[in-house]
């Protein structure tokens, strides 16, 4: 297996770089291939700039933009660790979404409406979360829908239909003995996916 491990925190001591580790651990343990892409430590500069959409649609992406592309096709498995911010990514992650995942390489336009192009890859999607599952609830907000924006409005628009979840909540308030199983439950995940098939 290929993996492209997508890391989008600005503190090397969180918990999700304690995430990191363990799947980067995990995944070495299977002597899988790891990719790390550490958006803050790369400063990628995640504004989507007039300039350069216009480019885009012109079909001309930079050689910056044609590295990271080179990353994703390189990878059969599309890791990406963050904590929920306002209900959905990162700002770095999200720009670098916005900037990446370009019309003609992720996604195309057809008469029969948008193609995703990266139905090869699969995704495995872990996210950390302040609130706990219970404050969600009162709020009718479930754990899917939390992963709406990530899971379904990027990764299934670019044609990635197998992705693999999970919200860790109430991460900041949990005892260490929590936070532990967490991590635990992260390797397993990552233990659990399917050896040769990125599409099992
Ligand atoms: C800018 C910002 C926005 C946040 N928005 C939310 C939110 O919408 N919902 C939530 O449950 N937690 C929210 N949080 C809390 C983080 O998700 C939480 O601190 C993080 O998951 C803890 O993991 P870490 O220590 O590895 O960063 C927010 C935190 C920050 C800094």
């Amino acid at each position: 297996m290929k993996a492209l491990v997508v890391i989008a925190n600005p503190n090397p001591g969180s918990f999700n770089y304690a995430l990191l580790d363990r799947v980067v651990g995990a995944f070495r343990a299977r002597a899988d291939e790891v990719r790390v892409l550490d958006l803050y430590q790369m400063g990628f500069p995640p504004v989507l700039s007039a300039l350069e959409l216009e480019a885009l649609q012109r079909g001309e992406v930079s050689d910056e933009i044609r590295e990271q592309q080179a990353n994703i096709r390189w990878a059969d498995t599309l890791v990406f660790v963050y904590a929920l911010w306002w209900f959905d990514r990162p700002a770095i992650l999200k720009g670098w979404c916005d900037r990446v995942l370009t019309q003609g390489f992720a996604f195309r336009y057809t008469e029969n409406g948008v193609a995703g192009l990266l139905g090869d890859k699969r995704a495995v999607v872990l996210v950390t979360a302040g609130g706990s599952e219970d404050e969600f609830g009162e709020m009718g907000v479930s754990e899917r829908d939390l992963l709406l924006p990530m899971a379904l409005g990027t990764l299934r628009y670019c044609g990635v239909r197998n992705v693999v979840s999970r919200v860790f909540f109430a991460v900041p308030t949990e005892s260490d003995a929590v936070r532990s199983r967490f991590l635990d439950d992260a390797a397993d995940m990552i233990h659990r996916l399917p050896l040769d098939n990125a599409r099992a």
